[in-house]
């Protein structure tokens, strides 16, 4: 779908206390949906999202166990919506944070965990072969993009979701299902999922917490065809937007 056009997903939102409770309804929904993927499909592909926020989900699927023992491991095969341009041991590398959160933990194969391997060779080339491994596994024709059963994102204050920031010229690709991008307020590299890639999930899962988030949130729940951010153009064509928002970050959204 073209970029910027809009579809008529529906934009569910369920809002909690507080960022704990962020984290332990997105972990419920990521076990659900899993249990669901494998029940029908036999396997579960899920994008996860970096940053800071969803970390506190990661850590309550290794740890809880009632959601440990109720999510379809060895049927769950886990990638990254976007990454930093850093080693994977690197502070801000988002799969050492999943890393640290959940896979510490054994319970993913190591031949589920599909990571961005950012950081040594040049992103251009690092998004191709994360592509390249996209369509192999998901076993893609030509012009054809995979359909993930979920995709957790964040957002940033500015709108950013993914590493979709505003202004940069990765939110004009319709073609590429991975591409760097140079942020330059960070003044960094990404690597990240373009929009068709986010716009052909089943379903994608916005976690978001804090009062920094709540100007964004609002604009983007008050006048959700209007806003330019990025995260506001996430329009699955054939699957649901769920907003999981605590009270902060949701505190400025129109009655
Ligand atoms: C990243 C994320 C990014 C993140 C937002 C929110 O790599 O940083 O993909 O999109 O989700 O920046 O980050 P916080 O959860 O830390 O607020």
């Amino acid at each position: 779908m073209r970029p910027g056009s809009r579809s008529r997903t529906a934009l569910l939102r369920r809002i909690v206390d507080a960022p704990g409770d962020v984290a332990r309804a997105g972990a419920e929904e990521f076990a659900r949906v899993a249990r669901e993927a494998v029940k029908e499909r036999g396997k579960f592909a899920v994008a996860l999202a970096g940053g800071s926020t969803p970390r506190g989900l990661y850590q309550l699927l290794a740890v809880d166990p009632g959601l440990r023992g109720s999510v379809p491991w060895t049927h769950t095969h886990l990638f990254w919506s976007d990454e930093r341009h850093v080693p994977s041991d690197h502070p801000d590398s988002n799969y050492r944070m999943v890393e640290e959160a959940l896979l510490q933990s054994g319970l993913v194969p190591a031949a589920n965990v599909h990571r961005i391997r950012a950081g040594q060779i040049e992103p251009d080339q690092i998004a191709a072969d994360y592509e390249a491994e996209l369509i192999r596994w998901f076993g893609l024709g030509r012009g054809e993009f995979p359909r993930f059963d979920l995709v957790l994102l964040g957002l940033g204050a500015d709108g950013h979701t993914a590493s979709l920031f505003p202004g940069t010229t990765a939110l004009q690709e319709t073609d590429r299902i991975v591409v760097a991008t140079w942020v330059e307020h960070l003044r960094a590299q990404r690597i990240t999922f373009t929009f068709p890639t986010l716009d052909h999930a089943r379903r994608v899962v916005f976690l978001v917490s804090g009062a920094a988030k709540a100007e964004t949130v609002a604009a983007l729940f008050g006048s959700p065809e209007t806003s330019s951010y990025p995260a506001g153009r996430v329009r699955p064509s054939d699957g649901e937007v769920l907003w999981i928002l605590d009270r902060a970050a949701a505190a400025a959204i129109p009655a």
